[in-house]
């Protein structure tokens, strides 16, 4: 008779064909160990040696995750480290990836022991890194190592919770005939640490450098292999996003916010206004400049406020064009023409320039409305109240529609100082009593236009008739 893996539990030896976190039978933790067992054959187990497990005894989501301790990555992982996971983290040289993991294991909830193999540096440099960043954790262990067998065999020593290898592209096994780096040593070392980990339900952190010129084949591979697929980036103005591009355990549109300071990265945690530039309204200058106005997002699951600026100027070369580094510009041209065709603004021999400050990238539908917004007051050369904010998508015939997500986007503008908020009608809000004071909903981009400029100083009418 064929042998074959099961899995019994030491406290009362119930079987099981695969590893659990908790024994449905006595309810005991991580007592599962692998045994091997004669494989029956069919016929027997259909006469009654399947056997169901109560969906009650299943442990839920949250006892199957780890918290990494930093915020932004349990958001980006879906709420946390998932026990038995796989992770490649890829990033170009430099951009900190061998940081956020050190940082990561001094912060992860658990008592257990970390393991940081590195094939990239030694022992000593790793230290002069961690006493950078201060961290002085008992339960991590360093390995300068990048022979496969030899890291396996720390690990049945080590027994740790979480192992970090940094880098795959330094593993190599010496049972496969090819360099390091090599896609087939990539291929190897990869299913055989994965395999490791999950019959172990152990979190294995892989680190792999990505160049700009394209994504090499071997992390490809990988990419394949694993539940989770992070990348650590260059946002603008020195913010770090760590993306999510595969997640088996979570949504792939989150993003983590950091910079890198003198000692490690440090998370922003509340981007709402990262990305917006802090004026100082006083004295003369008491007004924005025209053509400035925020817009309240939502990407990934966060509501963002970005400034978006316009500039409206006489086109040199006599026909109309359209500049944005950060908007699709065929959505302006959209705007713009619904702007002429509805608003009855003039824009033809016009240059129109629009950026988001910061120079993060938007493709949410919400920034329609303040993109319209902001260029009417370019145009005009009438400035937006500077505690204004807005989100909604344009029609081509004028109107406004709702967009995702309203009541979080009206609860943080309000929250964040924001004293009026520019939104469809139709919008479902169920927040209506306790912030309507703060909220303007009009049908139309014409309607938000006229109510937006009639309340201000400058005479709104007049300058609504007059253009
Ligand atoms: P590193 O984590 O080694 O990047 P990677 O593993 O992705 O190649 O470090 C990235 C850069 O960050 C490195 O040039 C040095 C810098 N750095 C800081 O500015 N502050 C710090 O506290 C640390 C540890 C690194
Ligand atoms: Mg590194």
């Amino acid at each position: 008779m064929k042998e074959k893996t099961i899995f019994e539990c030491k406290t009362c030896g119930h079987k099981e064909p695969r590893w659990l976190g908790r024994c449905p039978e006595c309810g005991s933790w991580n007592g599962f160990e692998e045994k091997k067992g004669p494989v029956k054959n069919r016929k027997q187990s259909e006469h009654g040696t399947a056997v169901s497990i109560p969906l009650s005894s299943i442990s839920n989501e949250e006892e199957m995750r780890l918290s990494s301790g930093i915020n932004e990555i349990d958001r980006v992982l879906g709420g946390g480290i998932m026990k038995g996971s796989a992770v490649l983290v890829g990033g170009e040289p430099g951009i900190g990836k061998s940081t956020l993991m050190l940082q990561l294991a001094a912060s992860v909830n658990t008592n257990g022991r970390i393991l940081y193999v590195s094939g990239e540096e030694s022992p000593g440099q790793i230290k002069v890194r961690a006493e950078r960043l201060n961290i002085s954790s008992e339960n991590i262990e360093v390995l300068s190592e990048t022979e496969l067998n030899s890291i396996v065999n720390v690990l049945n020593n080590v027994k740790p919770v979480l192992v970090i290898a940094d880098s795959i592209q330094t593993l190599h096994s010496s049972e496969i005939d090819s360099s390091p780096g090599n896609v087939n040593q990539i291929k190897y070392c990869t299913r055989q640490l994965i395999e490791y980990i999950k019959t172990r339900n152990i979190v294995l952190f892989l680190v792999a450098h990505v160049t700009k010129e394209g994504i090499i084949a071997g992390p490809k591979i990988a990419e394949h292999m694993v539940d989770t697929v992070l990348y650590f980036d260059h946002g603008e103005a020195g913010v770090r996003m760590l993306r999510s591009v595969k997640n088996r355990f979570g949504s792939v549109d989150e993003i983590g916010l950091f910079t890198m300071t003198e000692t490690g990265l440090k998370e922003i945690r509340n981007p709402v206004d990262a990305f917006i530039m802090h004026r100082n309204l006083t004295g003369e200058n008491k007004e924005l400049p025209p053509g400035i106005t925020t817009a309240i997002v939502y990407e990934g699951t966060r509501v963002y406020f970005v400034e978006i600026q316009s500039l409206v100027v006489p086109a040199k070369a006599g026909i109309s064009r359209i500049f944005s580094d950060t908007i699709d510009s065929r959505r302006i041209s959209r705007i713009a023409a619904v702007l002429e065709k509805h608003v009855k603004l003039k824009l033809s021999s016009m240059d129109i320039y629009v950026t988001i400050a910061g120079g993060i990238h938007v493709n949410e539908v919400g920034i329609e409305l303040p993109i319209a917004l902001s260029i009417y007051s370019a145009r005009i050369n009438v400035p937006l109240p500077p505690n204004m904010a807005s989100a909604g998508e344009v029609s081509l015939s004028g109107e406004l529609r709702p967009v995702s997500h309203m009541e979080r986007r009206i609860k943080t503008g309000a929250d964040l100082g924001i004293r009026r908020i520019i939104i469809p009608v139709n919008s479902k809000l169920k927040t209506e009593q306790r912030y309507g004071k703060f909220i303007t909903a009009a049908a139309t981009l014409r309607e938000s236009v006229k109510t937006v400029f009639s309340k201000m100083s400058t005479g709104p009418q007049d300058t609504f008739k007059k253009i």
